[in-house]
């Protein structure tokens, strides 16, 4: 049996993270003590009262489809989020569509707007779906460096230097997967003002948000002067509220601009879970504690990492002040990042992902997630540590 593929499907690779995680998998099985620091999700459990409220639902029957936006007790839990804590205001009507997890939202919204040929500008390093969901719908992402000079923070005079008569779009990410790194707000009104001025349409998303440590501030640029009816708003539950397997999101924004999002999230999935929303409203709705809790256990983690890593020789970390991610450079070892997560995996046994995979500026560092327990950190650092003093 022989099916060609798709040209859309054979253009884009399979993650080359992948390699790694199989790699790492194959040790693990044949007894490897491995320390996993490649996973981007959290380790927590999804607080008890969240859980109970999808068991009650599903125990009340609610079984089957339900509105394509979302059910409305979860609607309005979301606009009321977004007017206390973003500044945002929608209507719970039409203005939000809840879908399976922020990646689908994400889709839905490039495929709504995005012709063959336009271009979209691209953090780079990124998180690496942004660029392949572009290509898919055919059209072009273009990478916006961020340098570690700049704390891995954007140039708006880079982001305007890239704009064409084809760009049509920006995806902005902060707090930012990979580097953790967090947009001031100074640098979004720069980054609002050349989006109004070249009438360009933003995806902000804000997956990472309550991530967010020291005196780092979280701003909406859908918040901001102008922006509201140009800026699809994503977030969802699966890193704040540890309910990445729930597969929940959301895209808020214009009624005009969720109209085409909508209409893509209805031939593409029609609903999210009709349980797991119910657990998401209680997630918004219910006490906050456990994700306070949550926040302060990766501060405490990222503080330790940024210690034992600073003093580590042959590398060099921007501190992050989000998400929980850290993003060292490798690049005085002289190896690829490839190679050097290889070996790190291979001779002391910690699972990490190659900067590389993130895009061209992501060359020479790797990502160490530090949603694992303290002690498995520790024994990481440790390893870490024995393993460049063989340079
Ligand atoms: C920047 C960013 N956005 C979105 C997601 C995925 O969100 P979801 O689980 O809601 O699809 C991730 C997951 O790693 C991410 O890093």
């Amino acid at each position: 049996m022989s099916f060609t593929t798709s040209e859309r499907i054979s253009s884009i690779p399979f993650s080359n993270i992948r390699e790694i995680f199989e790699e790492a998998k194959r040790m693990e099985k044949l007894g490897s003590d491995i320390i996993h620091m490649e996973i981007g999700r959290p380790d927590f459990d999804t607080p008890e009262h969240i859980k109970k409220a999808a068991n009650l639902a599903l125990e009340n029957g609610h079984v089957h489809y339900t509105s394509n936006n979302g059910i409305m007790e979860l609607r309005e839990a979301i606009a009321q989020k977004l007017w206390q804590e973003n500044k945002i205001k929608i209507d719970p009507e039409n203005e939000v569509a809840v879908s399976i997890g922020c990646k689908e939202a994400i889709f839905n919204t490039v495929f709504a707007f995005i012709n063959p040929g336009d271009e979209v500008l691209i953090q780079d390093p990124s998180w690496l779906e942004y660029q392949y969901i572009v290509k898919l719908a055919g059209g072009i992402p273009v990478p916006i460096p961020l340098y570690a000079e700049d704390g891995f923070v954007m140039n708006p005079e880079i982001l305007r230097q890239n704009i064409t008569n084809k760009t049509r779009m920006m995806i902005i990410n902060s707090p930012h997967n990979p580097t953790g790194s967090v947009l001031p707000k100074n640098v979004l009104e720069e980054i609002a003002s050349i989006a109004i001025e070249y009438d360009l349409l933003v995806i902000s998303d804000e997956i990472y948000e309550k991530l967010i440590y020291d005196d780092s501030e979280h701003v909406s640029l859908a918040s901001l002067p102008g922006m509201f009816e140009r800026t699809v708003t994503i977030n969802g539950f699966s890193k704040a509220y540890a309910m990445d397997g729930w597969r929940l999101g959301y895209a808020a924004g214009h009624v005009e601009l969720m109209k085409p999002i909508v209409k893509m999230h209805q031939y593409n999935t029609s609903s999210a879970t009709s349980f797991a929303q119910y657990g998401a409203v209680e997630a918004y709705k219910g006490s906050q504690e456990d994700v306070n809790q949550m926040v302060k256990e990766f501060d405490k983690r990222r503080k330790f990492m940024m210690e034992r890593i600073k003093a580590m020789p042959l590398t060099e970390s921007v501190n992050p002040s989000g998400a929980f991610y850290i993003f060292p450079s490798f690049k005085k070892t002289g190896l690829s990042s490839v190679e050097m997560a290889k070996r790190i995996l291979t001779e002391v046994n910690i699972a990490c992902v190659p900067g590389s995979a993130f895009g061209e500026q992501g060359e020479g560092h790797i990502r160490f997630a530090y949603s694992t327990s303290m002690e498995e950190i520790k024994k990481g650092m440790d390893r870490l540590e024995e393993f460049l003093v063989r340079f």
